[in-house]
């Protein structure tokens, strides 16, 4: 299977679990259903979730119901966009080729559309029908940290709201990305690894893995801001110079921003040389990441 069919046939699965934990628009109160759907459906590249489900896959296994604790990743992630894109933080209005949530359904529906995607991923992994108890504490406890505000995706962004317009340093910078994006990727990688039954060795060469690729998908992200056009990236180009964010490109330019991610890139497969075969989608993944244009 090459990249294309993996992710299209990963990332359909996800999407029914979706389906299914999200409640249908016609279920009351309907606006809020509505706006949670409107933004997950909205063609995500659902990289979180994907890897998730290739971490444990690298384990040599392909465990029943990964795709319910997956989707979770997809739902906080979500939530974070919706939240990232308010007025009060990035004050976009394209997201996922569409009107951000707050203009299609105003402030208060698009912070609670938020608020909810949140909850849901905690009820989710809490109700989670093939998992043991303990595996569901650790699942919880993962997702919790790296959505947190201790080295987590709050805590990079109030650096990134906190940094707009102040000189940008390099300490600065990578604690920024590796907590607002980088920590939701780590645990995507960790929590496939967990779910799976990985031991503390797999589970720390998983961990490398996340953390590589989780930088490199921040440092790409910013570099795509610069270089690519509203219609391939489905967002807004050209907001972090506008907002005076501090982003590789605005610290190192453009040409070492790539070779950095090129350095993260090769770490990422080194981390993964103990899964042999494996390991195989989650070093094209980290390939895709990499090279990407949207
Ligand atoms: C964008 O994430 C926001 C960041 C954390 C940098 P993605 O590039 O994964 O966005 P979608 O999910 O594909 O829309
Ligand atoms: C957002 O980072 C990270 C989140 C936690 C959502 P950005 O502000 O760079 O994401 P985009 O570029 O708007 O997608
Ligand atoms: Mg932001
Ligand atoms: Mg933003
Ligand atoms: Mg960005």
């Amino acid at each position: 299977m090459n990249l294309k069919e993996y992710l299209a046939a990963r990332i359909q699965t996800v999407e029914a679990a979706l389906e299914r934990w999200v409640p249908a628009e016609t279920v009351a109160p309907q606006t809020i259903h509505r706006a949670m759907r409107y933004s997950l459906f909205a063609g995500g590249k659902r990289i979180r979730p994907v890897l998730c489900i290739g971490a444990a896959e690298a384990l040599g296994v392909s465990p029943k119901g990964i795709e319910d604790a997956a989707c979770t990743l997809e739902m906080i992630h979500t939530y974070s966009l919706i939240h990232d894109d308010l007025p009060a933080l990035d004050n976009d209005d394209l997201r996922r080729g569409r009107p951000t949530n707050h203009v299609v359904f105003g402030e208060a529906m698009a912070i609670l559309a938020g608020d909810s995607l949140l909850t849901l991923a905690f009820e989710t992994l809490g109700k989670l029908p093939h998992a043991s108890d303990l595996t569901k504490a650790r699942l919880v406890a993962e997702l919790a940290t790296a959505s947190g505000t201790v080295g987590g995706m709050i805590g990079g962004q109030v650096h990134d709201i906190e940094g707009e317009r102040q000189p940008p340093t390099a300490e600065l910078l990578e604690a920024i990305h590796r907590a607002k994006t980088g920590a939701l990727l780590r645990a995507s990688v960790r929590m496939g690894a967990i779910y799976a039954g990985a031991n503390a060795e797999q589970l720390d060469a998983l961990s490398r893995y996340g953390e590589h690729t989780g930088l490199a998908f921040q440092i790409v992200d910013d570099i795509l801001d610069v270089e690519e056009s509203a219609e391939t990236l489905g967002k807004t180009p050209g907001k972090d110079q506008a907002q005076q964010k501090i982003t590789f490109p605005a610290v190192y330019g453009l040409e070492k921003s790539k070779q950095m991610a090129e350095v993260e890139r090769l770490a990422a497969h080194e981390a993964l040389k103990p899964f042999g075969q494996a390991a195989e989608p989650l070093a094209e993944l980290a390939d895709f990441i990499v090279k990407r244009k949207a």
